[in-house]
């Protein structure tokens, strides 16, 4: 399957491209720079050029799967924020459905539902996060979205947990998430949401 990943320079998004990389699979990495797109070209991974803020529909081309994992990040305004994390990620979510992409699967964020009790600075993201995710969940697509909590950089330890029901907040590793990730693409688990932690449970036993 061609696995188109939304955000493949990023750092849950790089872990993701080399463990496709390593599958039966062929990701296809959406970068936005020339230099990004170099790198993976010279790792054997075919690259294809998008911004969120423009024309994307060029990079859905025969595109099996869809893993969304971009984001403005914590350094830009609220403004980015919804051009970036809602209005991209909403229209990826259309561009997938007209070109008959399969499975969407959407890296969202624990608690993004309870938007309005959140800090102000948080405010905008959650919301965004949100509505992104409750478009996916209308669009008709396949899905699965995926909510991890804090975001650490401590090595993988491919051994976490999922859950149905919104839990405490807690921490997962991004190499761990990314392993998550892979998985889904293998299990495609159709219209769920999942809250991810770390835990005990191996990623290969999760479905
Ligand atoms: N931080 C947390 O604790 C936390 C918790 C739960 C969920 N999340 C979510 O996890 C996801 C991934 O996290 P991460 O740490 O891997 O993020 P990251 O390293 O900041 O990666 C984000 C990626 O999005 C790309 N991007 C930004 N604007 C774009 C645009 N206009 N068009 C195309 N691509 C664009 C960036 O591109 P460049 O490489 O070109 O900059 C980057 O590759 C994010 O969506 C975040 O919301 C975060």
């Amino acid at each position: 399957m061609r696995i188109l990943v939304i955000g493949a320079n990023g750092q849950i998004g790089r872990i993701v491209v080399d463990k496709l990389k390593d599958s039966e699979h062929t990701p296809v990495a959406m970068v936005r720079k020339e230099d990004q797109a170099a790198a993976f070209k010279d790792e054997g991974v075919e690259a294809v050029f998008g911004d969120l803020e423009q024309d994307i529909s060029r990079a859905f081309d025969n595109i099996d799967t869809v893993v969304f994992t971009a984001g403005s990040g914590p350094h830009t305004g609220a403004d980015k924020t919804i051009l970036i994390d809602q209005e991209g990620a909403m229209e990826s979510i259309d561009l997938a459905r007209e070109n008959g992409v399969k499975h969407f699967v959407m890296v969202s964020g624990l608690g993004v539902e309870n938007a309005r009790q959140a800090g102000e600075k948080m405010r905008p993201y959650m919301h965004a996060k949100y509505r992104a995710d409750e478009h996916l969940k209308q669009s008709g697509l396949s899905y699965t979205i995926l909510r991890p909590g804090l975001l650490t950089n401590d090595p993988a330890t491919d051994k976490v947990e999922l859950f149905v029901n919104q839990p405490e907040p807690g921490e997962v590793t991004r190499a761990d998430v990314a392993s998550v990730l892979a998985e889904i693409v293998n299990q495609k688990p159709a219209d769920r949401v999942y809250y991810l932690l770390g835990g005990q449970t191996p990623v290969g036993e999760l479905f």
